[in-house]
């Protein structure tokens, strides 16, 4: 394998940094970037996607909330979000009707509605979870939009059921709200499973007491509830053990490893890699379990409409 050459490295970002329109092309890219994340192909997704191939892209619900992270596997965080898919599928109460997958990722929860005969409808605005429902399962409508974007007209009174399954959070509450109140059919439910911020203010989706009093205001009441934080944790104790025993080690290493071999890169591009441990480590912050018990709550919901 070729040598890696500090020279080489260096003129090629030294050739960028000072040409005008590498300059303006870089900042034109920063500036549009979460827009490319956040659309029509979420790379995040993708990555968790690849990482856990049964379809599902949420945190799983574990039986056994005690489970230690360093006795689990990449396996048992795939039965728990069958567990979890199970769990949510148990509270639609129509058989009969559509049902409204809002959010499917990859499609893991249509997999197993079709198993159940149940006729899912399956939305996100990312290309490629729809590209792959498409393909597996042929049969099963999609809708490539944010949800806050469709029609209401077109999908009247359609649905017996409109599912939120770790998708409510990426929702502007204010646009979703009064389109789920439209599609449902009389009687039908909104079955929601998702985190949400307790230690906070806030008027979004994700804010437990804005969410609570938001969906009340428009004419829905909670028939069921039920907070199953104990059981995601295991989840997080499990990628959290691996970013902080592993990741961040293995990323420490390879800057010492650049600074004993690289000193004139290293010495270039310190500042970035710091910025990125930083960041590596505020990441492995959000998914601390114990932070996120302090400040979250993972809740089992269903929302009727007021009779
Ligand atoms: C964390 S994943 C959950 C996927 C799936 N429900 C599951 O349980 O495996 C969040 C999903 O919401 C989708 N999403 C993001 N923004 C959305 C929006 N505005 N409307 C509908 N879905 C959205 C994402 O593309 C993704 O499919």
């Amino acid at each position: 394998m070729e040598k890696l050459k500090s020279s080489t490295l260096v003129k090629s970002l030294a050739k960028k940094a000072i040409n005008p329109i590498h300059v303006g092309r870089a900042a034109r890219l920063q500036r549009h970037r979460k827009q490319l994340v956040r659309n029509q192909c979420d790379p995040q997704l993708k990555l968790y996607a690849q990482l856990m191939p049964n379809g599902f892209l949420h945190y799983g619900y574990f039986d056994d909330p005690t489970m230690c992270p360093r006795d689990m596997s990449l396996n048992s965080i795939a039965n728990a979000q069958s567990k979890y898919a199970e769990l949510v599928l148990d509270l639609v109460g129509d058989m009969e009707s559509e049902i409204l997958d809002v959010g499917c990722g990859m499609g893991g929860l249509v997999r197993l509605m079709l198993e159940r005969h149940l006729k899912p409808v399956a939305l996100s605005p990312d290309k490629h979870q729809i590209s792959t429902i498409n393909a597996l399962y042929p049969q099963t409508p999609t809708i490539q939009a944010k949800f806050e974007d469709i029609d209401e007209q077109e999908h009247r009174g359609r649905y017996g059921t409109v599912i939120n399954a770790e998708s409510l959070n990426y929702l502007h509450l204010e646009d979703a709200l009064p389109r789920v109140e439209q599609i449902l059919k009389p009687g039908g439910r909104w079955v929601i499973c998702d985190f949400f911020r307790m230690d906070e203010d806030g008027c979004t989706s994700g804010h437990w007491e804005h969410f609570q009093k938001s969906v009340e205001d428009a004419g829905f009441y909670f028939s069921y509830q039920r907070d199953i934080t104990p059981h995601i944790l295991p989840t997080l104790a499990y990628v959290h053990m691996w970013g902080e025993e592993i990741g961040l080690p293995v990323i420490d290493f390879s800057i010492e490893k650049m600074r004993g071999k690289q000193p004139g890169l290293h010495y270039l591009l310190k500042e970035a890699l710091g910025t990125l441990l930083d960041h590596a480590r505020n990441h492995l912050q959000i998914i601390n379990p114990s932070d996120f018990q302090t400040r979250k709550r993972y809740m089992l919901l269903v929302a009727e409409r007021r009779a």
